[in-house]
């Protein structure tokens, strides 16, 4: 399904304690896209998922769902929240199959559905463990697997990989690359990591600072598997760090020789 941010402009508080989060930004996200985007801290990354979420609304402007006014929440769009939270008193296992009982799906299926996940995740052994047992990267991993059990048509990820090891955010960016593949869901993604951003992406967002506008936008056309040593993606490596450097330490870019 394709999101639409139509001319979206986000004010949070009241004058003069305002903040202008995003101001006219316009974007839209394909069916079946991979996007990836990347912007220096507070310019309104995670405001952007919330109100494709429809957690948030828009102060000014539309945001679209399949060509549809979003206007709250629903079980199309799956998020990842930044700041995920699990269950605390729920098992790893009980976490997982939380959308598929609010949805009546049966025991012996939840299972199931909610094993296959704990696998992928490397989990299978902490199935009946509960949050406060588990690391912060194995609770990161049972909140992405909350998600995709589910899985949703669109999803909304907010730095889903942050507080990972580099070779389970590597096994896990694959994984998630295979079910969009498999399903051609729509992914919308937010990540700090450049070279996440260029492996992960069929099409990139840099953002700039607040308020948040799309200072480039560019497809990433290398085949996958795809290889962080290439000259590709070197190349694209150099332009994204320094559209970034520019835009966090506020240079100009003309007065980069
Ligand atoms: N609920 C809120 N109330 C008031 N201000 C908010 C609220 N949510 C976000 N903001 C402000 O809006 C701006 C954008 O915040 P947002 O969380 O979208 O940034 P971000 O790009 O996700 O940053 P980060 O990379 O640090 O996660 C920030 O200045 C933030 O302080
Ligand atoms: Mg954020």
């Amino acid at each position: 399904m394709p999101i639409e941010f139509d001319t979206v402009q986000k004010v949070f508080g009241k004058p003069p304690s305002q903040v202008i989060a995003l101001d006219g930004l316009s974007l839209t996200v394909n069916d079946g896209e991979f996007m990836c985007i990347l912007g220096p801290s507070g310019c309104g990354k995670s405001t952007l998922l919330f109100m494709a979420s429809g957690l948030e609304k828009p102060t000014c402007g539309i945001v679209r769902n399949d060509g549809k006014t979003v206007t709250g929440p629903g079980a199309d769009r799956g998020m990842l929240f930044q700041q995920f939270a699990l269950f605390p008193w729920r098992s790893a296992r009980r976490n997982i199959e939380f959308g598929l009982e609010i949805r009546g799906i049966s025991a012996e299926e939840r299972w199931n559905r909610a094993r296959k996940w704990l696998d992928i995740m490397g989990l299978a052994p902490f199935a009946n463990a509960y949050p406060h047992q588990l690391s912060g990267g194995m609770q990161q991993r049972i909140a992405i697997a909350r998600l995709l059990v589910n899985e949703p048509e669109v999803l909304l990820m907010d730095e889903p990989f942050a507080s990972l090891d580099a070779q389970t955010r590597t096994a896990l960016g694959e994984e998630l690359v295979r079910v969009w593949q498999q399903d051609q869901r729509t992914v919308l993604f937010v990540t700090h990591s450049i070279d996440e951003a260029i492996m992960l992406a069929d099409r990139l967002v840099v953002m700039t600072r607040r308020p948040g506008r799309i200072k480039a936008d560019m497809p990433i056309r290398l085949a996958r598997p795809r290889d962080s040593a290439s000259d590709e993606f070197n190349h694209l490596r150099k332009t994204i760090t320094d559209l970034i450097r520019h835009e966090v330490h506020g240079i100009p870019e003309e007065a980069n020789p």
